[in-house]
This record gives C-alpha cells, sequence and structure tokens, in this order.
C-alpha cells in the first residue's frame, strides 16, 4: 500500500500545537483545518486537468480546469473537523458521510450513517479522519465507499500508526495513504503514542 507522511515545517508545528495537552478546541480545530488544507494541497497534485479555450480581455488561449468531481468523505465525528480548510481550497468539493465510533472497550467499530453523493463512480474521493490508530474505521469506510462504487480512493489522516498501517494495507492494499507523522505506537486503550488523544473530544469540546 502506497504510504506517505507528508512532512514539512509548517505542518510539524501545527501538529506540535495540536500535540500539547493545554491547546484549547478553538486552536485544535484551527491547527486541524489548516493541516488538512496544507495536506490536500500537496495530495492533490496528480488530479487530471481538461484543457479548455478561453478568452482574456487580450485574447483567445488556452486555459486547465478541473472537470472531475472532487468527493470528500468525512468519517464522523472527527473528519468533520478536516472539512473548512479542505473546502477553501476545493469549494466545488461534494461532501459524502460516514458515521462510525469505536466501542472503547472492544475497539469494535460501529456505523450509525452513511450517504453518499452524486456521481461518486467518477471521482476522484478523499476520505478525511485525523486518526488512523487499529485502522478499524479507516477499513470500514474504505468498505463502504468502495460499495458507493468509487475507485480513486485516498484516505487522508493527521496520525497514522504502523499497527493501523499494516492492518489497512492488507485489506485495501491499493488505497493511497497520506500522513502528516507516522507515530510510535498504539497503546494497551488502542490510543495513539505519542498522538493527540482522542481527536474528536478534543474538536468538539465533549470530554
Ligand atoms: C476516532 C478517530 C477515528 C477512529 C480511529 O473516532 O476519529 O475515526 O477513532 O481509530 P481506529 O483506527 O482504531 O478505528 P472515534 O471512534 O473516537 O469517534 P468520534 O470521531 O466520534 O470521536
Ligand atoms: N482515536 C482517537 O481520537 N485518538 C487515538 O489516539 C486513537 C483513536
Amino acid at each position: 500500500m502506497p504510504f506517505t507522511e507528508l512532512k514539512h515545517p509548517l505542518i510539524i508545528d501545527k501538529l506540535t500545537r495540536m500535540r500539547k495537552q493545554d491547546t484549547s478546541s478553538k486552536d485544535f480545530r484551527e491547527n486541524l483545518n489548516e493541516i488538512a488544507q496544507l495536506m490536500v494541497y500537496e495530495i492533490c497534485r496528480d488530479i487530471p486537468l481538461t484543457k479548455i479555450e478561453i478568452e482574456t480581455p487580450i485574447q483567445k488561449t488556452v486555459g486547465y480546469t478541473i472537470e472531475q468531481p472532487i468527493v470528500l468523505v468525512p468519517i464522523l465525528r472527527a473528519g468533520i473537523g478536516m472539512l473548512d480548510g479542505i473546502q477553501k481550497l476545493i469549494p466545488t468539493a461534494r461532501i459524502a458521510h460516514i458515521g462510525l465510533y469505536r466501542d472503547e472497550e472492544t475497539l469494535e467499530i460501529h456505523q450509525y450513517f452513511a450517504k453518499t453523493t452524486t456521481d461518486i463512480e467518477n471521482s476522484y474521493t478523499l476520505i478525511v479522519d485525523p486518526m488512523l490508530a487499529t485502522g478499524g474505521s479507516a477499513i470500514k469506510a474504505i468498505d463502504i465507499v468502495k460499495q458507493w462504487g468509487a475507485k480513486n480512493i485516498k484516505f487522508v489522516c493527521l496520525v497514522a500508526v504502523p499497527e493501523g498501517l499494516k492492518k489497512l494495507a492488507h485489506r485495501h492494499p491499493e488505497v493511497e495513504v497520506y500522513a502528516a507523522c507516522l507515530d510510535e505506537k498504539l497503546n494497551e486503550k488502542g490510543y495513539i503514542v505519542p498522538g493527540l488523544g482522542d481527536a474528536g473530544d478534543r474538536i468538539f469540546g465533549t470530554k
């Protein structure tokens, strides 16, 4: 499975701010959106362009435009925290939603919502979620978007661990995965170490 760690001083600095336990929800959300935006700018380098004829105020010329629909798929709840930043870059992106949560004891994944968009079969599809821990949520979300017919799928997270990447590579070897940082490991409760805690709770101020 292709995996890219998108190292950049701006991303590393913002991620460090997010990791600090005394960072407020507001600052956490702002840095999350900014990192998501920087990552997607880089990831989208391979979007195909279509040549078109245009007229400037001076003369006719050719330009290039993105014709392929772009679909963003946030995994609820925490993936929602990455949307604003990405939508600033790609305001025409369609949004499909997948609601999943991990049972805190068993780490089993439960699905509570799924709604696709039109034309996802022909789209450039980015699934977004800040955390790739056991990999269970990522695998489930990719299962779902494949059932919807999506073919060109990428998974974008902030922090991943080797355990989750290995599981994901086994189930969906062709999906490209991007992270801002590959962390060390999972702890006995299934949390990423050093990680940044429970992303959903920190985004929404729920704990
Ligand atoms: C978090 C996170 C991922 C999942 C990752 O969501 O946002 O979706 O855990 O863990 P995994 O790789 O072991 O599946 P959580 O289930 O806590 O739900 P929330 O976003 O509603 O807080
Ligand atoms: N989900 C989170 O929000 N944080 C982790 O460390 C692991 C899963």
